[in-house]
């Protein structure tokens, strides 16, 4: 949710800027703009729509200074426009900020601010912040540090707020609650970003600021403090990030990319956990509270989005295999309806992002409850992994795609491990079963290079229905959160309206939409539901709706029945969601395709979501 990025050093920051912007891009592309400053002169530019727009448009301006700021916003105080682009100058010209995040109580400051004759050229709370910042510092006669931390104690909300002045040709200020921020360290140079990815090729010695604390940055000078003046050592990390991992390598787009890197991101999850030779699976976090976990009454899992989705196929794991009672909560209602946590509660939280805001805040509340927190996360260091008490990275290297793919079925096979040690440690999933899954779960990879060796198949179905209105999403037991994960992705890229549904729920309800018209797609692989899926599929047949079926490799049956199949090879059920979930990943990826949508970029979508 926005990009935010900063350079101060020797270099041309304009450069630095504008790459940094393009690979922080898939956090929100409604505008960007760059803030630089030169010989005391304070130029910022900005523009609505992606970054390129932004490139095009300063074609010819003056674009020198080696301190500069840069912003790629999606859009919440402000429809997106020139004019809502960050940075935002403040009353006086004099100061320049960019701001990822939301302030609550901008309306009041805003009056106040209206009141003493401030007036603004946008819509944003950003700018609100920003001349009150100005105003601040112009009653009290104080420092722009100063100024900056009055008003950060006195707002309300989240933020990562970038800061630069006219008069000061080094500094920039940053702060951030709420909102990530990581600062490079290089050699008299200091870069600064929402994620790692703007920073790499510069540097891999980084340092993540923490909420409320404020960083004072010059070229070579790194200063963090609290919000009580006092400083704090910044704590240097090592990148373990490779360039390579974050460009498109050769695809035509990073979700295809991340689509095939499948089988060697599942690949990277299993090895050293899943040692199927001495029948161990290896997990630091699960094994350090193993306790906790066999005696939890309860787990609760929080979430959004795909990993939510995640979520629920581990509560058919759990439940199966560990027979722990399991809850799956949207994380945005489940830190507003003030939940019941008892003793001995157990909360796992997924996130691809470990920034998702409505997941971070639900946690932060569970936390000062005193739940015990194990995170199952991708991105090392994010906020979520470091509010987690334990946990498990999914090792899926960045995602760059909005939607999400590989980082879904690295988080699967995090869980399905999890499952596995918690329920034979338990006793309830016997030894022989065990093995069996064990094994089962070390062939994924394999079958997922498999399904991508053709996907000619997929294409040629998805290019068949691309102008279908409606699609149904129909699976039940492990293949139900499989049936919601392809109508989401099918939404997110194609913007064709899908609906996900249990199958045998199909009958209560949504089965008043079938016609010749509906395309079904059925999760029917061979499992102890099959036979009723396959009753389900007649059922749609019935009624003359188009049905088009996953379905596993050597089946005769559903072939007979449905219009369109797509296969994938054998799995036990408990593992089967890792490898149905790949061809409708292919299936939106290529509807999007087909209907000339930026499969990457899809509309009104950020990858991370850090507003409520
Ligand atoms: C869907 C998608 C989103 C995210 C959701 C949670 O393709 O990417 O639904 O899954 O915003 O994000 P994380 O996992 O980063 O917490």
């Amino acid at each position: 949710m926005c990009g935010i990025v900063g350079y101060t050093g020797p270099r041309e920051a304009y450069p630095v800027l504008i790459k940094g912007l393009k690979r922080l891009e898939y956090r929100g592309y409604d505008s960007s703009g760059v803030a630089l400053l030169s010989d005391g002169d304070l130029n910022v530019y900005k523009k609505k729509g992606k970054v390129a727009e932004l490139e095009e448009s300063v074609l010819g301006k003056d674009l020198s200074g080696t301190i500069g700021i840069g912003h790629t916003r999606w859009a919440t105080h402000g429809e997106p426009s020139d004019r809502n682009a960050h940075p935002h100058y403040s009353q006086s010209g004099r100061l320049a900020m960019i701001h990822n995040g939301i302030i609550e109580n901008y309306a009041q400051l805003k009056q106040d601010l209206l009141v003493k004759g401030y007036s603004f050229k946008s819509d944003t709370d950003t700018e609100v912040l920003l001349n009150f910042i100005e105003d601040i510092r112009s009653n009290n006669n104080c420092s722009l540090e100063e100024a900056l931390r009055i008003a950060l104690k006195r707002i309300v909300g989240a933020y990562c707020i970038l800061l630069i002045s006219d008069d000061d040709p080094d500094t920039i200020l940053a702060a951030r609650k709420g909102s990530p921020l990581v600062i490079g360290i290089g050699k008299g140079e200091h870069f600064l970003a929402s994620d790692a990815s703007p920073i790499i090729e510069y540097t891999k010695e980084v340092v993540y600021v923490n909420d409320y604390q404020i960083a004072v940055v010059r070229p070579d000078e790194l200063i963090l403090k609290n919000l009580g003046n006092e400083r704090e050592t910044p704590f240097i990390t090592k990148l373990d990030m490779e360039l390579a991992a974050i460009e498109k390598g050769g695809y035509e787009h990073f979700m295809l990319k991340e689509i095939y890197e499948q089988p060697d991101t599942i690949f990277d999850c299993l090895r050293g956990r899943l040692l199927t030779q001495s029948g161990q699976i290896m997990m630091g976090g699960i094994e350090n509270n193993l306790n906790a976990f066999i005696n939890a009454p309860r787990i609760i899992i929080v979430a959004c989005g795909t990993s939510w989705h995640a979520g629920l196929v581990a509560e058919y794991l759990i439940e199966d295999l560990c027979r722990i009672p399991v809850e799956v909560e949207y994380a945005s209602e489940f830190r507003y309806r003030n939940p019941v946590i008892n003793q001995g509660d157990l909360i796992i939280a997924i996130s691809q992002s470990g920034e998702t805001a409505d997941t971070l805040v639900a946690l932060e509340s569970a936390r000062e409850k005193g739940a015990f927190i194990f995170g199952v996360v991708n991105a090392v260091g994010s906020s979520i992994a470091r509010l987690s008490h334990a946990g498990a990275y999914t090792h899926s290297g960045p995602e760059i795609g909005v939607a999400s793919t590989k980082a879904f079925t690295g988080q699967l096979a995090v869980l399905m491990m999890m499952a596995l040690k918690i329920g034979h440690a338990k006793g309830t999933l016997d030894e022989a079963r065990y093995l069996r899954l064990m094994n089962d779960l070390a062939t994924v990879p394999e079958k997922v290079k498999e399904i991508l060796q053709d996907t000619a198949n997929i294409k040629r179905i998805a290019e068949k229905y691309k102008d279908a209105s409606d699609f149904l999403f129909l699976g039940r037991g492990y293949n139900f959160p499989v049936a919601l994960e392809g109508a989401l992705k099918l939404k997110e890229i194609s913007y064709i309206h899908a609906e996900g549904y249990p199958a045998a729920e199909m009958k209560h309800g949504p089965i008043a939409l079938v016609d010749e018209k509906l395309p079904v797609v059925f999760v029917a692989t061979r499992d102890s539901y099959y036979e009723k899926i396959v009753s389900n599929v007649q059922e749609i047949k019935a009624r003359k709706g188009k049905v088009i079926c996953v379905a596993t490799m050597g089946d005769e049956i559903i072939p007979g029945m449905a219009d369109d199949v797509m296969f994938v090879p054998d799995a036990d059920e408990v593992i089967a969601p890792l490898l149905s979930v790949v061809p409708l990943q292919l299936l939106s990826y290529y509807a999007g395709l087909a209907k000339g949508y930026d499969v990457d970029k899809p509309r009104n979508l950020a990858k991370s979501v850090t507003v409520e």
